[in-house]
């Protein structure tokens, strides 16, 4: 079990535009993936883009298969390796719902996303992905794959009335926090 630190923003390497896996099932790429889970569990976190952990792939992974503590609101969304994603909106409908980020420990706010998006994307084998997803799931998957073209919640965000610290908005998910 490798916990690595997660690199918080205002670290430039959160900035950067994320390198596309040029190999599958290797070693290294193995490494990483194990990494990046030991780290989100470590964090309860819903999601994890390899740029959190200053590697600049475009890897990203999400979903607990269970209530996460951190969104006990929400749907459970599937266990996901997401290797060169490309999300395609499906239609414009956009909804604006809380999000959290282990880069911005501590704070939350309220994001637009497109509510039904499609995904593509590769496994760890190399082997497709493509799903369509709605609500949570689609809020998880744009929330991720946008940590590898640069982007932070922050940079989303629109109504700053609605930005606040966790320990403020939700008083009782302060203990789950990992600052
Ligand atoms: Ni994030």
């Amino acid at each position: 079990m490798t916990v690595q630190t997660i690199l918080k923003m205002g670290d430039a390497r959160l900035l950067r535009m994320a390198e596309p896996v040029q190999a599958f099932n290797t070693p290294e790429l193995h490494q990483l993936l194990q990494d990046m889970q030991d780290t989100m569990a470590a964090a309860n976190g819903a999601g994890l883009a390899a740029p959190q952990i200053g590697v600049n792939l475009q890897v990203v992974i999400f979903g607990t298969g269970q209530v996460n503590p951190r969104y006990p609101q929400y749907e459970p969304v599937p266990r996901t390796v997401l290797i060169n994603p490309v999300i395609e909106p499906l239609g414009p409908q956009e909804e604006v719902d809380w999000e959290g980020c282990l880069s911005v420990p501590g704070l939350r706010a309220k994001v637009p996303r497109y509510s039904r998006i499609r995904y593509r994307g590769f496994d760890p084998l190399g082997q497709p992905i493509k799903r369509d997803a709605e609500a949570f799931h689609a809020r998880v998957v744009q929330h991720e794959c946008d940590h590898l073209i640069g982007k932070l919640y922050p940079m989303r965000v629109r109504d700053f009335s609605q930005f606040g610290f966790t320990s403020v908005l939700f008083p009782g998910l302060d203990a789950l926090e990992d600052d």
